[in-house]
């Protein structure tokens, strides 16, 4: 067995095309969903294996580097952003059956589902939580905090994080402008339509502000990795991007709207 890195240190193993990962209370919900979207087609994701017994989930090992903050080489390309939101879109597109052939009461979901459930987003897809072939994002891995939401929810929490609107210095990159062009970009691929467009910035600090909340409610529940966030300081660095991207709503929205920056 080999241990893998870049996600929590001691739990992720690999054999061979095996990964092994800490089971949740949604786990069985989640291999639910990742059968469906590989019957509509779609093989971007790992392939679910049921559970070891030793409290771990099996899942198929999804070909691809992956990369972390800060985002630099090819993580960091237009190539890699576009490829990951045309990625999201066809497993948006997978996922929504999903939610119309199973009853919301049945599923245990990860984090709350929001209304209109128009997709299971993926919770938080972030640049390190993709694969990638050269400089193209072609798997999407770590699906534990899938939940039934609208569309635009899922989006927001991606473009803050690929744009990415972040202020603190390891995972800063770019200014406001050109994050607000790869967030632009990102819409184009995916084809988000004006009307989610207008609310993204809002969704976005929705989004981050539900994180945090989230964070303290796990700590204050003896949850230990968020104990261990809160006491790093990650709910602070959080609270100044909500502030960073509430400063410069007008300006991101206005690129947003305006003319297709994709493909330049
Ligand atoms: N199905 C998979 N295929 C390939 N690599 C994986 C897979 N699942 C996890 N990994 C690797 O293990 C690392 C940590 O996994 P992840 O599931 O993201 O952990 P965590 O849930 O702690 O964030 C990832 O960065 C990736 O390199
Ligand atoms: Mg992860």
């Amino acid at each position: 067995m080999e241990e893998l890195q870049g996600g929590r240190k001691g739990q992720i193993f690999r054999s061979n095309t095996m990964i092994y990962r800490p089971r949740g209370k949604w786990s069985e919900t989640i291999h639910c969903l990742l059968s469906h979207i590989a019957k509509r087609g779609f093989h971007a994701a790992p392939q679910p294996y049921g559970f070891d017994g030793k409290g771990n989930e099996m899942l198929s090992y999804i070909d691809g580097d992956v990369f972390n903050y800060p985002l630099k080489g090819r993580i960091a390309t237009t190539q890699a952003l576009t490829s990951a939101a045309k990625l999201l879109r066809l497993y948006h597109d997978a996922s929504s059956s999903f939610l119309s052939k199973y009853s919301n009461e049945t599923l245990a979901w990860p984090l709350p589902s929001r209304e209109p459930m128009e997709v299971v987003c993926h919770g938080d897809y972030a640049p390190y939580n993709v694969s990638l072939s050269g400089s193209e994002t072609v798997g999407i891995i770590d699906f534990d905090t899938a939940h039934p939401a609208p569309r635009v929810w899922d989006i927001a929490y991606a473009v803050y994080c690929w744009a990415p609107f972040k202020t603190h210095e390891y995972d800063a990159m770019g200014n406001i402008e050109s994050q607000s062009i790869r967030a632009k970009q990102f819409c184009d691929a995916y084809g988000l339509l004006d009307v989610d467009r207008r609310v993204l910035v809002k969704a976005m600090t929705d989004r981050i502000q539900a994180l945090v909340d989230h964070m303290h409610n796990e700590a204050s529940n003896g949850n230990q990795a968020f104990i261990e966030n809160i006491e790093d300081g990650h709910h602070l660095a959080y609270r100044a991007d909500i502030q960073y991207v509430k400063i410069h709503e007008p300006y991101i929205t206005n690129i947003l709207l305006g003319e297709s920056v994709y493909n330049k």
